[in-house]
């Protein structure tokens, strides 16, 4: 999908406004504080029902105002839409018309990537981040993903509980069995899923970064030994988890190092090659979700200009024209994205001023 149609409605300094985009290339200008972040983040809102700079949804809303609402009307006349009200503690949220509970409801239509210029440092600063880009492209390319995700965040839930509790061992090990049999699903699935990623990533790194895609390493670390079962690792520390009342090795623990000469790849290239390894990785991930035919994606990237040189946007333009999906790009002025900006005019440019919208003729 494509968003075709984007409302918004006092979503940080945007009061009121509409904008129609194109279903391949867009660029947003504006100067700081004019308002790019916040058109990129209410479209990432409605994909994953929270923002991509704060946990603090209701500081969302134009200040004096009671709520915010976002909507989406896709080239498939689909709609999706979402407001919070800070006086009800409320989400409204909504598919087609109608009403639906669940903030997951919207993630299944939509599969929104962002890369902004806090994305590298973030996704090397824990593995937080890195599980969580790497569950978002499994949700999306791997069907049964979600459900055994659920299943599994369930058992996890009830096994720290009894730690935390200290029920009988009978109680703990019941939940064990389960949490490692889960754990084991999970972990084959991210396992495959790496696979396929490590393999899109390589095509990626060729446009972007060609010195380093022949010596780069991917090590995926499933959340324990992998010379090991999750039984055994669980019965060394089991004294400790009781101590501590939470689960301390399984799936929950997963993570991925990429390597250059056996070192941590973030340690061995400059800030413009992390954000240009990490514009490759997300790159491979969208493509990856595009071949999987679910859902479209849609990559939003922030502030196009910080850290990249000429050459580097350059390769950039190209990498994106090979890529079928929607893509909205910010800058805060035209020279940043000028080697990105095609010559067949297949795109739009819009001017953002203070929260106010406009389409570039061409
Ligand atoms: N809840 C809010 N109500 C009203 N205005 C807000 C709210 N939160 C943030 N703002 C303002 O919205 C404006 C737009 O912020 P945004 O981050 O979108 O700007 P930007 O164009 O991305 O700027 P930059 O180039 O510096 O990244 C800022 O001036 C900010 O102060
Ligand atoms: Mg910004």
């Amino acid at each position: 999908m494509s968003v075709e149609l984007l409302t918004i409605q006092n979503f940080r300094n945007l009061a009121n406004t509409q904008v129609n985009f194109h279903k391949k290339l867009n660029f947003i200008i504006g100067k700081n504080g004019s308002g790019k972040s916040s058109i990129l983040e209410a479209i990432f809102f409605l994909g994953h029902g929270k923002s991509f700079r704060t946990n603090k949804t209701d500081t969302i809303v134009t200040y004096d105002h009671e709520q915010f609402i976002v909507s989406i009307k896709d080239d498939l006349a689909k709609q999706l839409g979402i407001s919070r009200n800070i006086k009800l503690a409320q989400f409204d949220i909504k598919l087609n018309g109608d009403r639906v509970q669940k903030l997951s409801a919207l993630a299944k239509n939509i599969a929104v990537q962002i890369v902004t210029p806090e994305s590298f440092k973030l996704f090397f600063g824990g593995p937080k981040e890195r599980r969580r880009f790497i569950d978002l492209g499994l949700f999306h390319v791997e069907h049964n993903f979600p459900q055994q995700w659920k299943l599994f965040s369930k058992v996890l839930k009830q096994r720290n509980a009894c730690l935390k509790s200290k029920v009988g061992q009978k109680e703990i090990n019941y939940w064990t069995d389960k949490f490692c049999h889960l754990s084991q699903i999970i972990a084959q699935y991210r396992k495959s899923y790496i696979d396929l990623l490590s393999k899109e990533l390589n095509d990626w790194l060729i446009l972007l970064l060609p010195n380093l895609a022949p010596i780069m390493e991917l090590n995926y670390y499933q959340g324990w030994s992998a010379k090991r079962n999750l039984v055994d690792v669980l019965s060394d520390v089991s004294e400790k988890e009781l101590a501590y009342g939470y689960s301390m090795a399984g799936a929950q623990k997963f993570d991925i190092k990429f390597l250059l000469n056996k070192q941590p790849l973030e340690l061995m290239i400059s800030r413009g090659q992390q954000k240009l390894f990490l514009l490759a990785l997300t790159l491979a991930q969208t493509n990856l979700i595009t071949k999987v035919k679910q859902v479209k994606p849609i990559l939003l990237i922030d502030d196009i200009g910080a850290e990249l040189d000429q050459y580097s946007r350059l390769a950039l333009a190209k990498a994106i024209k090979q890529l079928d999906c929607q893509v909205i790009i910010t800058a805060i002025d035209e020279i940043a994205i000028e080697p990105l900006v095609p010559e067949d005019k297949n795109y739009k440019m819009f001017h953002v001023k203070h929260g106010e919208i406009s389409i570039e003729s061409k």
